[in-house]
């Protein structure tokens, strides 16, 4: 889709085009991963999930990604209600979404995803796995049907580790095998990849627990093995948070100093994009000049894409000029108005975002999650 419009050169390097990988994007506007738990009990993908990326792709949005998917039949699943892409009937059930998104002529990437021990829906196997038996702060989103705090997850063990890193593998091949353009590790928000990444609840004596240098160990681990599984045009990339959906207090203990080691670790593996994704927006951090997302391009030299708080277009913009990332990635700017891009660039006002738009049956007004980020606003 051509956008036009006095915004075009109101914020030109927002609707420049760019590259991802071999992937071209006819601007820098990216439709943040966001989880509705529309899928079916046993994670296919539905028709209302056509229609709401399909009204994504018309938008004139640079890159469509897909919420959270969970990556096997095991523990990866964390909400009722979530699609996977586990097994041959759901990467099949995708293929009707990404030919309604590719339709539009938009590239479409998945989010894949384990939950560890933010896990509050799971249709294959009882119980939760994480780098240590440690319960999650907070309570279950009730907006995805939770209540109460969540259950205590057992410790998993070495050869379970492996099985999870061939399963992020494995499903990136499904994904790419079935006609996504590109494929999105989430490494952040407090599920498993972020529980290894956190010092409260990674409280290993192994080489994956202690020092930074361990704590993110199992992140190379993932990343080394899906960039090994797919070819080296197709893009993949982690994304990465110091604030959890059960915690939006948590920071980086060692500050500066930590983001150098995990992004430049990322950075040694090479050939990956970085999404930092920062509820409370990118303001700088650590006492730097820059936001974890501009820390992440420094430390890495990776492509970037810059995620929160950004829907004012000329936060964005900003965002991008300032070296803060390649590209931007807007959630409830999204969520509230899929066509933003096109109607920045036409000058005419998006549609502002509210709480009760997240799900018709329910509101996020009484979640803690939500609680937690009214106050931090
Ligand atoms: C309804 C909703 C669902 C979300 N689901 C996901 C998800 O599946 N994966 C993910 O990485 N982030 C998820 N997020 C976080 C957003 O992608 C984004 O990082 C965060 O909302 C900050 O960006 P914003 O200020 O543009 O909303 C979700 C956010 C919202 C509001």
């Amino acid at each position: 889709m051509t956008l036009s419009g006095p915004g075009i050169e109101a914020y030109p390097t927002l609707f420049s085009p760019g590259k991802l990988g071999s992937v071209a994007l006819a601007n820098r506007a990216i439709v943040s991963p966001m989880t509705r738990t529309s899928a079916t009990d046993d994670g296919l993908a539905t028709d209302q999930m056509v229609d709401y990326y399909t009204e994504y792709a018309r938008g004139g949005w640079g890159l469509v990604a897909t919420e959270a998917t969970y990556i096997d039949e095991k523990y990866s699943q964390g909400y009722n209600n979530q699609p996977g892409i586990a097994n041959d009937a759901q990467q099949e059930s995708w293929r009707k979404v990404i030919d309604a998104v590719h339709g539009e002529g938009v590239p479409f990437f998945m989010q894949i995803f384990h939950a560890g021990a933010v896990n509050q829906g799971n249709h294959w196997v009882e119980g939760s796995i994480a780098p240590s038996a440690v319960q999650p702060k907070g309570e279950q989103i009730d907006r995805y049907n939770g209540s109460g705090p969540f259950q205590t997850p057992r410790e998993i063990s070495r050869d379970e580790m492996d099985e999870v890193v061939a399963g992020y593998a494995a499903a990136t091949r499904r994904a790419i095998e079935v006609g996504f353009d590109g494929v999105e590790v989430h490494g952040a928000n407090g599920y498993i990849m972020d529980q290894f990444l956190t010092t409260y609840t990674n409280q290993r004596t192994d080489d994956y627990g202690g020092v930074i240098e361990n704590r993110v160990r199992f992140h190379i681990d993932v990343m080394t093995a899906v960039r090994a599984a797919v070819d080296p045009a197709v893009p993949v990339g982690v994304r990465i948070s110091q604030t959890k959906v059960n915690d939006l207090e948590y920071s980086w203990p060692g500050g500066d100093d930590d983001a150098q080691i995990v992004f430049g670790k990322l950075g040694q593996i090479g050939n990956l994009f970085i999404d930092v994704s920062a509820h409370l927006g990118c303001a700088p951090v650590f006492g730097t000049d820059k936001s974890l997302a501009g820390l992440a391009k420094r430390h890495s030299g990776l492509t970037q894409i810059a995620n929160g708080k950004l829907h004012d277009p000329a936060e964005a913009e900003r965002a991008l000029s300032q070296g803060e990332g390649d590209f931007v990635a807007l959630a409830k700017g999204a969520l509230a108005d899929p066509a933003w891009p096109r109607k920045i660039a036409a000058g005419v006002e998006p549609i502002p975002f509210d709480p009760g738009m997240v799900n018709p049956l329910a509101t996020l007004a009484n979640t803690v999650a939500w609680r937690q980020l009214q106050a931090a606003e």
